[in-house]
């Protein structure tokens, strides 16, 4: 397949036939994982898609002009278009709430509201916000979880098939979109405020365990619960509830787990994964509550839990392990897909034992919302030496990589449930199989972080998958990949267009059929010649020394790209141009 096929939207199957294709300008506060989907849903249309973050009015005045867009699609912003846009050309905005919801925050009440069912809806830009003529819109039923996790999955599906719809109507020419009325019985969505802290405060001495994790959940991943730790200002994530632990007052910290802290409440108790401190110039940033609280938590009980135990409550885990006949299945479900080196070291060892058990295959599960992101950002910034951290973080998650690699006497599969991106790719190529769900979205690519070089052994195990041409152009492109484009290019074996429930009975049903193939001894024979073949070719040390002497540049070297990179990354510092690589109208300016 010629280099670029991907990029251009021509893949052979899966494709959407598209009336015509257009030229479509997305407007975005970041290229957040929805812009991504509909990135690459678009593009397998056969439209072109230029990207332009949401800097300022005359920025994005003159993207516009440059591109001569014939749709504009706001898939993720913080501001409102600018006048002289939406009067001229036709505007969709992605607005995550249902017919008639207007207002920010709109995922957050939905979820503090405890509604059954929430929905998004694409409506057309106009002088007041979400209120514009409606496009299209799509239902989807609520889960009990956090809100980025639900923005992941359910409003992502969503926003999808309602983009998709309204292309589509746009195309035709013909359609006349709904003016927003308040006295449609159908319309039920209604104006809303932005929830402030103070709606979101827990009350320890009254809040239960269920409100407490609503609460939490409603301000997950973004802006967390202000609460206050040891007389400082925290704002909590990640919540989860403990089953058995219990103790008093309400709000004391009770136990601590790999990262995690343990709060009682007046029912039970919460875990809480993460924390940020509240500062004055807002320069803190999220990490492991352990971390953040460090040598406040000497007296507090570390409470292990065996990845191995069957006990299946409801507490805080984030590497266990489950046996079904002659399948293992390893889940890691690490908070935003982030490992550091802890959890590499700790996934390894988990690995390492079940690699020594008499499992036929070995399904590395992954998280829900992410199979992994690589190494952890945060955590390597929060570090004394970040530049060491990041030595280590990359060792430990080369030391996993080479582990599954190496393993002789399983056969192995990673099952992509969530998206993975940079080194968490890698990763999953280091399975012999790779599955994935066909809405979930891969970024193979490191150049991003600062033009960092990677390790994980990508320059073995991505040019063995695709070749290295493509290897070259996927790492040097850094578009986001969607499954059924990594299928085709042979990044990864098969994805399947199901629910994350459904997906999951397909692997148990395929990883079951593999450990009782008559063929099993000789797949594991044929994998254990071509391991070696290749060792003979070049030894993966060779690989892991020859891609660790550039990270060593990018950590220790004189150009400083990397660290600037991910202190902007990890402080979520808004970017002050759009990368060239997105703003495709940009390729022949230099403004
Ligand atoms: N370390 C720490 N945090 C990470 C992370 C990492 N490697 N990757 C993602 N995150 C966090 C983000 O900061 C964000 O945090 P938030 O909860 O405070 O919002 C959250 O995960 C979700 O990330 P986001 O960028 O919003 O998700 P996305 O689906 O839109 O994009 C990626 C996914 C992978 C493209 C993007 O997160 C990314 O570039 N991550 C960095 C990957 C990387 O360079 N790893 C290091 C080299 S191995």
């Amino acid at each position: 397949m010629a280099a670029d096929v991907w990029l251009t939207g021509l893949v052979e199957n899966n494709c959407r036939a598209s009336a015509s294709s257009m030229k479509i300008l997305f407007l975005t506060h970041s290229f957040n994982s929805l812009a991504q989907r509909l990135f690459v849903e678009l593009t397998r249309g056969g439209h072109e898609v230029s990207v332009e973050f949401d800097i300022n009015d005359a920025v994005t005045i003159q993207a516009v002009e440059i591109y001569q867009p014939a749709l504009i699609i706001a898939p993720f912003l913080k501001r409102a278009i600018p006048e002289t846009i939406w009067r001229r050309q036709l505007c969709f905005i992605v607005h995550p709430g249902i017919v008639g919801d207007r207002g920010p925050s709109a995922l957050d009440w939905a979820v503090m509201r405890d509604y059954q069912q929430w929905g998004v809806t694409v409506l057309q830009a106009n002088g007041e916000m979400d209120a514009g003529d409606i496009w299209a819109s799509e239902l989807f039923l609520m889960r009990l979880t956090k809100k980025s996790s639900l923005y992941r999955h359910e409003v992502v599906e969503a926003a999808v098939e309602s983009v998709l719809v309204a292309v589509t109507h746009f195309q035709s020419g013909n359609f006349k979109p709904m003016p927003l009325d308040y006295t449609r019985p159908d319309v039920l969505g209604r104006r809303h405020e932005q929830i402030r802290q103070k709606d979101r405060a827990i009350d320890w001495r009254k809040d239960n365990t269920r409100t407490i994790l609503r609460k939490i959940h409603a301000a997950d991943g973004f802006p967390g619960v202000l609460d206050i730790l040891y007389g400082e200002q925290y704002y909590l994530f990640d919540a989860c509830v403990e089953e058995a632990l219990r103790g008093d007052p309400p709000g004391e910290i009770i136990a601590k787990r790999n990262g995690a802290i343990c709060r009682a409440t007046v029912d039970g108790a919460i875990w809480i994964g993460q924390l940020k401190r509240k500062t004055v110039d807002n320069t803190s940033f999220k990490i492991s509550a352990a971390l953040a609280l460090r040598d406040r938590l000497t007296e507090v009980p570390e409470i292990p839990f065996d990845p191995f135990s069957s006990c299946r409550g409801e507490t805080y885990r984030d590497v266990w392990y489950e046996r079904r006949q002659d399948v293992g299945y390893l889940y890691f479900e690490f908070y935003n897909g982030a490992m550091d080196t802890a959890q590499c070291e700790r996934l390894r060892e988990v690995y390492l034992t079940v690699a020594r058990s008499s499992v036929r295959v070995i399904v590395l599960m992954g998280g829900t919302d992410f199979w992994s992101n690589g190494v952890h950002l945060n955590h390597i910034e929060n570090a004394t030496s970040p530049a060491d951290e990041s030595w280590r973080n990359i060792n430990a998650m080369n030391d996993l990589t080479r582990a599954i690699l190496t393993t002789r006497d399983q056969l192995t599969i990673a099952a992509l449930q969530g998206n993975a991106g940079a080194g968490g790719v890698f990763l999953s190529l280091a399975a012999d199989y790779i599955y994935a769900r066909a809405s979930i979205i891969l970024n193979p690519h490191y150049k991003g972080m600062g033009n960092l070089y990677g390790s994980e052994y990508w320059t073995y195990l991505l040019p063995r998958r695709v070749g290295e041409n493509m290897a070259n152009t996927i790492t040097q492109k850094r578009l986001p990949i969607g499954a059924p484009e990594a299928y085709n290019l042979g990044l990864i074996d098969a994805c399947f267009a199901l629910t994350q429930l459904k997906f999951q009975k397909k692997i148990e049903q395929l990883a079951k059929i593999l450990a009782a193939s008559p063929n099993y001894v000789a797949l594991l024979q044929n994998k254990a010649r071509q391991r070696e073949k290749d060792e003979q070719k070049k030894p993966l040390a060779a690989y892991r020394a020859d891609e660790l002497r550039h990270m060593q540049l990018n950590f220790y070297g004189f150009d400083p790209s990397y660290h600037v990179a991910r202190y902007h990354f990890v402080h979520k510092i808004p970017h002050a141009w759009t990368p060239l690589y997105l703003a495709r109208h940009r390729h022949n300016r230099r403004s």
